[in-house]
């Protein structure tokens, strides 16, 4: 076949009953060119684009309902108070949350981890005590833990992943100890696509008397979440990454130890009553949402969630592992490219190395073609270390990527090749 050709067959076969040619209509952006080539969107990992569906409710958040929430008697602050209130139920709905008062509306899944850090484990911990992550976690599953650790003594320790970046039981169920105090790991790695047994981890962070919090930024978007099924204690994401909006956060968290922390951030919206001796706080989640919240893009991660939902979650992870498997078999039939992260539990994401370039020289290359892809450590150093690489190209697979759009990056890092040979 001529490399420029679209297999048109291998998508008829592929998609199914899955409407991919409507779920692109949806988004605005992807017919937009790029240097003057159809844009090839393989960075949704890093934030996913958006559904016009989803840029209606901000638009109409702002024209028609817009008003603060919570404070007002007059009908728009009731409207847009109940619009935003609504989202929290449409979320634990679909993660499966026992009640709406187990999701706590953040400003982003960073900002859920550190809440964790500083309301649970902050007051908690102690000289010796142990923090368990692996050594695949995001920045914002590590750095957290360290300030925490810094100012109680506690030791942040990370198990390390196979060579192909599979989970490996014993090696995190030999660092488990008397002392773990916390298991924190993300449900799929945004470098290795690793997807992590995390209701089985749960069990045994549990039997030895640990907390379990699971980072699930690249987990959510890509398959169904039952975060009762999992019985971790927690469980963050952002609304970004789920074809949303940027700066909401979702902190899912048990009822039972919700209960019991302290307030993250002092403010408005937060209290029950304050004098100026003391203050007493609202019940969660309100105790943790202090501040004027985004209200219009928490709305609109309500139409979000929606869209997802229509879509559904087991058909989008079909048509993802198929994206995926083809990626993998397209990408290694290009010269010198070598796979980081092969597992066979894998979501997600396919990043590379090549052996003529370095990843920025390849991203920067294959943007001329309309290619958007992620170079650099994603927030993963640690993970870089490990593998003894500066840095990973990486693609991304979305609910609207296709095929073709893996042979166009073939096609496109064979002219990195060619353009260093
Ligand atoms: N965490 C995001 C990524 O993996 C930004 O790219």
């Amino acid at each position: 076949m001529d490399a420029n050709a679209v297999d048109t067959s291998m998508t008829a076969n592929m998609t199914g009953g899955y409407d991919i040619e409507k779920i692109r209509s949806d988004f605005p952006i992807l017919s937009r060119k790029i240097h003057g080539k159809p844009l090839v969107y393989l960075d949704s990992a890093a934030s996913a684009q958006k559904p016009k569906v989803v840029i209606d409710a901000l638009v109409s958040a702002y024209c028609d309902t817009y008003s603060n929430v919570h404070r007002g008697l007059h009908f728009l602050s009731e409207a847009s108070t109940d619009a935003y209130e609504a989202v929290r139920g449409k979320v634990a709905h679909f993660i499966g949350a026992k009640s709406d008062d187990e999701i706590v509306l953040t400003a982003g899944a960073t900002m859920a981890l550190n809440m964790i850090a500083q309301c649970w484990a902050l007051p908690r911990l102690k000289a010796g005590d142990e923090i368990l992550i692996s050594i695949a976690d995001h920045h914002a599953n590590i750095v957290p833990w360290q300030i925490v650790a810094e100012k109680t003594g506690a030791v942040l320790r990370a198990f390390p992943v196979d060579e192909d970046g599979s989970f490996n039981m014993t090696a995190f169920t030999d660092m488990i100890t008397a002392q773990t105090k916390i298991v924190s790991v993300p449900h799929v790695s945004n470098v290795l696509g690793t997807v992590f047994p995390v209701a089985e981890m749960a069990k045994i962070a549990h039997d030895a008397n640990a907390l379990m919090v699971v980072d699930g930024c690249q987990g959510v978007v890509h398959m169904p979440v039952d975060v009762q099924t999992l019985d971790a204690d927690f469980y963050v994401f952002s609304a970004h990454k789920l074809y949303g909006p940027n700066g909401v956060g979702i902190l899912w968290g048990k009822a039972e130890i919700l209960a019991e922390l302290p307030p993250f951030l002092g403010g408005g919206d937060m209290i029950d009553r304050v004098t100026v001796e003391k203050s007493t706080y609202a019940l969660p989640p309100h105790r943790f949402e202090a501040g004027t919240p985004a209200i219009a893009e928490t709305i609109a991660l309500g139409a979000a969630v929606d869209y997802v939902q229509s879509i559904g979650m087991e058909a989008i992870r079909a048509h993802e592992q198929d994206i995926l498997s083809y990626a993998h078999q397209r990408l290694l039939a290009v010269d010198g490219l070598r796979l980081i992260g092969t597992a066979v539990e894998k979501s997600g994401v396919v990043s590379f190395t090549m052996d003529c370039a370095h990843p920025h020289d390849i991203s920067t290359i294959i943007d001329n073609d309309g290619v958007a892809i992620r170079a650099g450590h994603h927030c993963a150093q640690p993970l870089m270390d490990f593998y003894d690489l500066p840095s990973t190209a990486r693609a991304s697979v979305g609910i609207y990527t296709t095929r073709e759009e893996f042979d166009a990056l073939a096609i496109s890092l064979e002219k990195v090749n060619r353009i260093f040979a």
